[in-house]
């Protein structure tokens, strides 16, 4: 059991939790979460946020009973983590940008932190949120109020793009990137139920095949995802 040093709300439904602990896990990979015994029978798949020493956090929106529970847990009590799991970013290579917009922006906090090279984009549709720990854990941090954070990137002028957010700011992305060379990977928000590859909820299509975002992903090559089959969901 982890106990929690923080539950932070950062905006409507939108919260930081920290637990203590060592923890050693690639950005783009996520833990399993619970703090209830029975109910929900599931624990919730959410992605890290970062990992700082002898912490780990979450950004999470609150969107049912699982996270609705996660958001009532003050400092001192304890969670269940089960982790990591997933495939996580890549190692970067050249040059190399960082895209988030809205809650996309969770799992990239750590991703910034290990990457000193990159440039980092965060959009927001509305009021921006979690921005001062990017700005603290990165030198050049851009963000986007308002607008498409993809029209601020120019792939052109990058090797290697790790993105996440909605379906339309990764499509955007992807359509931009083609025929540039830049190697784009996106990390799916797919909903996740079993988390651990055993009841297909989280296929993502692309490239003529079903790919289970909680093993094979949820980090993926913008190639192997059919974003029109994810804005069709
Ligand atoms: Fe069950 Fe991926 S969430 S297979």
């Amino acid at each position: 059991m982890a106990r929690v040093i923080a539950n932070e709300k950062l905006a409507p439904g939108i919260y930081r939790l920290t637990a203590e602990g060592d923890y050693r896990a690639e950005s783009g990979q996520f833990y399993m979460l619970r703090c209830w015994e029975a109910f929900p029978v599931l624990s919730r798949p959410i992605s890290i946020h970062d990992i700082g020493p002898g912490t780990i956090s979450f950004l999470y929106r609150v969107g049912g009973t699982g996270t609705r529970l996660l958001s009532e847990l003050r400092p001192g009590d304890h969670l269940r983590l089960e982790g990591p799991f997933g495939q996580g970013f890549p190692k970067p290579e050249g040059r190399t940008a960082i895209v988030g917009g809205g809650m996309g922006v969770a799992p990239l906090l750590l991703a910034a932190r290990r990457m000193q090279g990159a440039k980092v984009f965060l959009g927001f549709s509305g009021e921006p949120f979690g921005v001062s720990r990017f700005r603290g854990a990165h030198p050049d941090v851009t963000v986007v109020s308002g607008g498409t954070v993809a029209d601020s990137v120019e792939p052109a002028v990058y090797d290697t793009i790790f993105a996440c957010g909605p379906v339309p700011l990764m499509a955007q992305l992807a359509r931009k990137a083609e025929g540039t060379g830049a190697r784009l990977y996106v990390s799916v928000e797919k909903r996740m139920a079993c988390g651990l590859g055993a009841c297909n909820g989280c296929a993502v299509a692309g490239n003529g095949a079903y790919r289970k975002a909680c093993v094979e992903g949820p980090v993926f090559s913008a190639g192997e995802v059919d974003f029109h089959d994810l804005l069709s969901l």
